[in-house]
């Protein structure tokens, strides 16, 4: 049994972790997380007190910061601002967060010796061409497109800079897009379910010839566990499902499993700097670690999160209209 400290735990995929951690191990959890618009309390609603527990507060307050490493054993750090939109409009919180957040989380880590674990994003690598059969790996050279990925490529080079150059005990992973429950409706696939559940018609930017691979976020939360417990300290490992798909495909699949015509949806301008093609390879995790995915079935997985979506609209709807008033002032 360990005591874990999972920042923006009330996140997407840091929400989708510690239900993960609750179910399938016996460690406690402390969540760090400021409750952004992003976070959400009632994502942690229904697990158990005395194994979970939320703290509100910033990942740059370092005298916080120091009070819980304290009593922490290891630290898995989720949070972020993490959407391309939004940094593309305001990026300053994403170098507050992104930058000198974990900067101030490594120091805590420094100073306490307390392992820990960086998520990050495959979006570092910048993009591939569509004809490109090639796919990440650890060794592809950094080259990040948007406030977002730059701020995630800075952090990720100062956690290992802080191992090679104070011992901080730390591994990274690099994953691809996540899908699943608890996501924002801001994000690209929960915006386009509860679009046609509202009865608005999908929104696709560009032609939607754009791939991204996607993963279920459960599939993340195995993958960071096992790299927890196996992973090699300075080491990245890259987090993926070979599940490439073009946004157009998911945008059809999506309609069609909510039982709309696969073409009920409406194109809109491509955002600047869109990134083409993400494609994650995995081997590194999966013959070194022995990692897999469970999620193997793409549509099956798509429609248990619409199904997600339908049950817990409480969960999503405060924050629909403020989403779609953003977007229709950009013309998306
Ligand atoms: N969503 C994806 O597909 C994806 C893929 C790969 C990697 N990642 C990475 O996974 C992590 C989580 O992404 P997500 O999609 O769950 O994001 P999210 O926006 O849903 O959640 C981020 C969480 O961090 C919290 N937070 C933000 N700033 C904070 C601060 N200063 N102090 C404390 N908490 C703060 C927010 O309140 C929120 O709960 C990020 O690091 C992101 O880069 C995401």
């Amino acid at each position: 049994m360990a005591r874990l400290l999972v920042t923006g735990g009330a996140g997407f995929i840091g929400s989708n972790f510690v239900h993960h951690v609750v179910e399938h191990t016996d460690h406690t959890v402390t969540v760090l997380d400021k409750l952004t618009y992003a976070g959400n309390e009632s994502s942690l609603a229904g697990l158990p007190e005395d194994r979970v527990r939320l703290v509100k507060g910033d990942i740059a307050d370092a005298d916080l910061v120091d009070t819980l490493f304290a009593d922490t054993d290891a630290v898995v750090h989720y949070a972020a601002e993490s959407h391309n939109d939004n940094s593309l409009n305001d990026p300053r919180p994403f170098l507050d967060t992104n930058i000198v957040g974990t900067y101030t989380l490594l120091e805590a880590a420094r100073k306490h010796g307390t392992r820990f674990h960086h998520i990050s994003t495959d979006e570092v690598y910048g993009d591939l061409e569509l004809d490109d059969p090639a796919r990440f790996t650890e060794n592809t050279p950094y080259n990040p497109s948007s406030p977002y990925s730059s701020t995630k490529a800075g952090s990720d080079l100062l956690v290992r800079a802080w191992v090679r150059s104070f011992g901080v005990q730390a591994t990274i992973s690099n994953c691809s897009n996540n899908y699943g429950p608890y996501q924002h409706v801001e994000k690209f696939i929960p915006r386009q379910i509860t679009n046609v559940i509202r009865g608005i018609r999908p929104k696709l930017y560009g032609a939607g010839e754009n791939v991204r691979d996607w993963i279920h976020a459960d599939d993340h939360s195995s993958a960071v566990l096992t790299i927890l417990d196996k992973g090699q300290i300075g080491e990245t490992y890259l987090i993926g499902a070979d599940g490439e798909k073009d946004n157009k495909t998911v945008v059809e699949l999506i309609l069609t499993l909510m039982g709309e015509s696969p073409d009920a949806y409406d194109h809109v301008t491509d955002r600047p700097g869109h990134d083409m093609r993400y494609a994650i390879d995995s081997t590194k995790l999966r013959t070194e670690l022995g990692w897999a995915p469970q999620y193997r079935d793409f549509d099956a997985g798509l429609a248990a999160t619409i199904d997600w979506y339908k049950a817990n609209e409480a969960w999503w709807a405060p924050a629909k209209d403020g989403v779609e008033a953003f977007y229709a002032s950009k013309g998306q």
